[in-house]
């Protein structure tokens, strides 16, 4: 009789030590202390030990059945934490995530990167100067004389306030041409005080005029090159042009320069780029094969003197063209309203 319960004792244990789930040690549990489990039944055997042996046997007995009961709770703990561990495992990790929307940047932005890219890769240093700017840097010092008629083509926002005796009435910045004089003034100061004077401006910017309709933006982005050094000719600024267009628009097109007038270049020009659609043929789009791009010219000796540098040792060329009508004119989009650009629409700015 004892050595069946302790038998008893030792299967049981290692049955619900092995028992797989709770559903398992609940049959376990059945097998040896259900009603008519092994235990159970043998217990009732113990009627048939002589009286002598019986208190002995009945304490073993009692010993087996609280160790058998003891496991059980002991494993249903257990099985209860493991299955919590299964019912976690069962994430799979390696499935791909849910994410969050992701943006990009802006066409605008792309663009400019792009085209800083390209300057970059000849020695152009890219800048940023005010937007909220002074008369000063933005008329007076590219040779706009006060009250000159073309001012008035920059449809500028001035900003109410007291004037600066020498530096005028404050404005948004019409155009980045403006960055030219601060950057010659920055060279003046840190170049060995303008004894040799070396620019290779990139500067990228927003701009601000009065004009809102399907054509103009109130703010829009302009890139504007300088160069000054000794000897600077047109066909340096000729050929910094063809490099671009061919960088941004493609290796087959060709720029020519056309005379204009610019205040503060001389002589000054507008640059055309060959038509992508006919390849400077002629077609619908175009006409004659070619489209405007923007303007560019030598600085006017007026524009170097008023910053401090010296015409007579130094000459440069300068250009300033729209960064949203090169990036519509690559990418052949005809956009019915400009002003879609900026109107935070995602349908719109998702497709770039
Ligand atoms: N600032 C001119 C504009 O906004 C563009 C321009 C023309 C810039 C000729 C230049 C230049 O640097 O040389 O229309």
């Amino acid at each position: 009789m004892e050595e069946e319960l302790i038998s008893i004792k030792n299967t049981a244990l290692s049955f619900i030590l092995e028992a797989e789930d709770l559903k398992n040690l609940e049959e376990i549990k059945l097998q040896f202390l259900g009603k008519s489990g092994k235990l159970t039944l043998l217990i009732k055997e113990i009627t048939k030990v002589p009286p002598e042996k019986r208190k002995e046997v009945g304490m073993l007995a009692n010993e087996v059945k609280d160790a058998i009961e003891d496991a059980i709770k002991l494993r249903q703990e257990n099985l209860k934490h493991k299955t919590k561990t299964v019912l976690r495992q069962k994430i799979d990790v390696t499935n791909p995530g849910i994410l969050p929307p992701l943006g990009h940047e802006h066409l605008v932005t792309q663009a400019i990167e792009e085209i800083s890219g390209i300057f970059e890769k000849i020695g152009f240093t890219r800048v940023t100067y005010p937007e909220v700017e002074w008369d000063w840097f933005a008329f007076e010092a590219l040779n706009f004389p006060q009250g000159h008629p073309a001012r008035d083509d920059w449809e500028t926002f001035f900003i109410k306030g007291e004037k600066d005796p020498q530096k005028g009435a404050m404005l948004l910045t019409p155009h980045t041409s403006s960055g030219q004089i601060r950057e010659m003034q920055k060279a003046l100061i840190t170049e060995n005080k303008g004894e040799e004077v070396s620019i290779r401006m990139l500067n990228v910017a927003k701009c601000y005029r009065r004009q809102s309709d399907i054509s103009h933006t109130p703010m829009f982005h302009q890139f504007e090159t300088l160069v000054i050094d000794k000897n600077i000719s047109i066909s340096h600024l000729k050929g910094v042009l063809d490099y671009f267009a061919k960088s941004y628009f493609g290796q087959n097109r060709k720029t020519r320069i056309r005379p204009y007038h610019f205040q503060f270049t001389e002589p000054s020009f507008e640059v055309d780029v060959t038509c992508g659609v006919c390849n400077g043929k002629g077609c619908k789009l175009c006409k004659e094969g070619w489209l405007e791009m923007g303007g560019a010219g030598m600085v006017h000796p007026n524009v170097l003197k008023m910053s401090g540098i010296d015409p007579e040792k130094y000459r440069g060329f300068a250009s300033g063209w729209g960064v949203e009508r090169v990036l519509m004119m690559r990418e052949g989009l005809e956009i019915d309203d400009l002003r879609l650009l900026y109107s935070n629409n995602l349908d719109f700015l998702e497709q770039f």
